[in-house]
């Protein structure tokens, strides 16, 4: 063994030892070893993390491109080193970090480890925040602006935007706290539910508007508004991904909102028959937010319900219509609901 890996096998040892967060992978990327400043900044513990891939290390706060180099100069055995938005899994916490990786090959054994050193940029935190909080409210009103323009000429489309958005909102903070969904899928949730009727973009505005019932022909056009939503999400999402890596999962959710919020429970509903959990979580938590908001507000052609009314509807289409555990929880914090708040 030469004096140099002599060496190198030498500092491994005091660098798990420093107050700098070190982990240690093998050449297929499984985590071999992390020291105890690596569990606090990243927030898992040395047990759960050893022997997983650190491709789960990555976080979607990061942009893409920034790892596009990484594993062609460690492969090369060429130190890396970059800025890097990690995630602490226990604070729940953006950590932005200067990450140092570099390779080292046993000659002896032919056998290679990277090690990968990370410190954080405290004073980072600031731009950081800025940075998220502008993507969000940019984000936001993109969102507000497909909706607004695939109902344009609806005179309260925003109030029911913004109803939808509030209604999604507090039936997922009740999905939460009964552990049906996780907590910070709240937001991307709410958010995506505004989005459930953007395929009406391509529904002639006379059907859309028409006053009396809709002739089959009309209804079966009516109702492609589901996928053609989706499909447009899915359309805009590839185009602005690029720029946004972050809150990627909110675009999917609301894909699977649009195609899905008229699915019903039982298979009875459209457009693909889905029953049960086979709804996605996100369109199921939007059929719930529409139908309440749709029955409250007043319209030409109806009058609005009472929130009596309207809890009896929801109650009696539970299981048939609606999730169940959805509907048990709504029917059971009625008296919290935003709607029931401001009246
Ligand atoms: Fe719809
Ligand atoms: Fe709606």
């Amino acid at each position: 063994m030469s004096i140099l890996q002599e060496s190198l096998e030498l500092l491994i040892e005091p660098l798990l030892q420093s107050k700098t967060a070190v982990l240690i992978a093998d050449e297929n990327r499984d985590v071999l070893e992390v020291n105890h400043a690596w569990e606090e900044l990243i927030g898992i513990s040395r047990e759960n993390i050893i022997g997983q891939n650190t491709r789960l290390l990555k976080t979607e706060y990061t942009n893409p491109s920034i790892y596009c180099g990484l594993l062609e100069s460690i492969e090369n055995f060429i130190p890396w080193q970059s800025v890097v938005i990690d995630f602490n899994k226990r604070t729940k916490t953006p950590v932005p970090i200067c990450l140092s990786i570099f390779s080292y090959r046993n000659q002896t054994t032919g056998r290679s480890i990277y090690i990968a050193t990370s410190t954080p940029i405290e004073s980072l935190d600031v731009l950081f925040s800025l940075n998220i909080d502008a993507s969000k409210t940019l984000e936001s009103r993109l969102v507000m602006l497909m909706t607004k323009i695939a109902e344009w000429g609806d005179p309260v489309i925003e109030k029911h935007i913004e109803n939808v958005y509030q209604n999604s909102r507090w039936i997922a903070q009740l999905a939460a706290k009964a552990n049906l969904i996780e907590a910070e899928q709240i937001e991307d949730l709410a958010l995506a539910s505004t989005l459930h009727d953007i395929g009406k973009i391509q529904v002639a505005k006379q059907i859309l508007f028409k006053p009396d019932k809709l002739t089959p022909g009309e209804h079966a056009h009516m109702r492609e508004h589901a996928p053609t939503g989706s499909e447009l999400i899915d359309w805009v999402y590839k185009q602005i991904s690029p720029l946004f890596s972050y809150r990627t999962k909110m675009f999917k959710l609301a894909s699977e909102a649009a195609r899905s919020h008229h699915e019903w429970w039982n298979g009875k509903g459209y457009p693909d028959g889905l029953a049960g959990e086979n709804i996605p979580i996100a369109a199921r938590i939007t059929a719930l937010a529409d139908v309440i908001d749709a029955l409250q507000s007043e319209r030409p052609y109806k009058k609005s319900w009472s929130l009596q009314d309207i809890k009896k509807y929801i109650i009696e289409r539970s299981a048939t219509q609606f999730d169940p555990q959805l509907v048990g929880l709504v029917r059971d914090y009625w008296e919290s609901a935003p709607f029931y708040v401001s009246t």
